[in-house]
């Protein structure tokens, strides 16, 4: 078994990603990203503030909104529009979950697609499906770019994806068809989840229940990928039984330290992208 470890992958592109910004500052273009975060939900406010942390290590310029829970769709549009039309703005990310009674697909429609840093907006979701990755979702951009690091092959390869959501599965399962990978995508409501995971050569467990992955749903010599990032009695802890499927896998990430910090170093890669494309001041 060799760990994948997403630090260190992501510390080598932090450094890609502080020269593109160097670059960019040499033209005079600072790289700005305006986060939108909406009510108190505290795991969103961590995950803002360390996004807004690691963007300042990396030279770019951060600036957060921070709404009211009871703000209303209207006024986070107006905001989206300010935000849309500033020229010093090259990326929003608009923090998920939103408050109930907040229709998200009107508010990632309303996105600037050459600003969604996200990929979540249908013109960019639109653009994965036809091949063409240049603004994908961080965490399942994070998750190919750390397989391809380690040498993982994906053509005609057996994967199973145990996720359909918007921010992993799906495009997730679109990056892998894009490489030509023989794709299974399980759910909650898949019958027999083990009869899947099982053929998986290269397996990744996305579906947020804590130690869902056991050993007996592995097999020999697999790809384990664990985007799991559950509280448990103020521990995190991945969807996979670590201890249990470490000996059975030929590649395993940690958690923490696995696919957490790509998710980031993507979405700084992303900001500095997008300021490239549109190349505003
Ligand atoms: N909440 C959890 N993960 C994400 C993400 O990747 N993007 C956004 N916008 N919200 C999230």
């Amino acid at each position: 078994m060799k760990l994948i470890d997403g630090r260190r992958i992501s510390k080598e592109i932090m450094g890609e990603v502080k020269a593109g910004v160097g670059k960019l500052n040499a033209r005079d273009i600072h790289p700005l990203l305006a986060t939108v975060l909406v009510g108190e939900n505290p795991a969103s406010v961590l995950y803002v503030e360390m996004k807004s942390k690691t963007c300042v290590e990396a030279g770019i310029k951060s600036k957060n909104h921070h709404l009211p829970f009871d703000v209303s769709e209207e006024e986070l549009l107006d905001l989206i529009n300010r935000l849309n039309n500033n020229p010093a703005v090259h990326g929003i990310l608009v923090q998920l979950p939103l408050p109930e009674g907040i229709d998200v697909n009107r508010v990632f429609r309303a996105i600037n697609p050459g600003k969604d840093v996200d990929g979540l907006s249908p013109v960019n979701l639109g653009n994965l499906m036809l091949g063409d990755e240049s603004m994908v979702s961080c965490t399942p951009k994070g998750i190919i770019r750390m397989l391809e690091y380690e040498g993982v092959k994906l053509e005609g390869v057996e994967v199973v994806v145990v996720s359909h959501s918007i921010l992993i599965g799906k495009p997730l399962t679109l990056l892998l068809l894009n490489r030509n990978s023989t794709v299974t995508v399980c759910h909650v409501h898949t019958r027999d989840l083990a009869e899947h995971t099982r053929r998986a050569e290269v397996l990744i467990a996305a579906a947020g229940v804590p130690h869902l992955i056991k050993k007996d749903m592995v097999t020999e010599d697999a790809v384990v990928v664990d985007v799991g990032t559950n509280r448990v009695d103020g521990k995190l802890v991945g969807d996979v039984d670590f201890e249990a499927v470490k000996d059975r896998a030929s590649l395993i990430t940690p958690v923490p330290g696995g696919v957490g910090p790509m998710t980031i170093a993507m979405l700084l890669e992303n900001t500095v992208s997008a300021a490239e494309r549109l190349g505003s001041k």
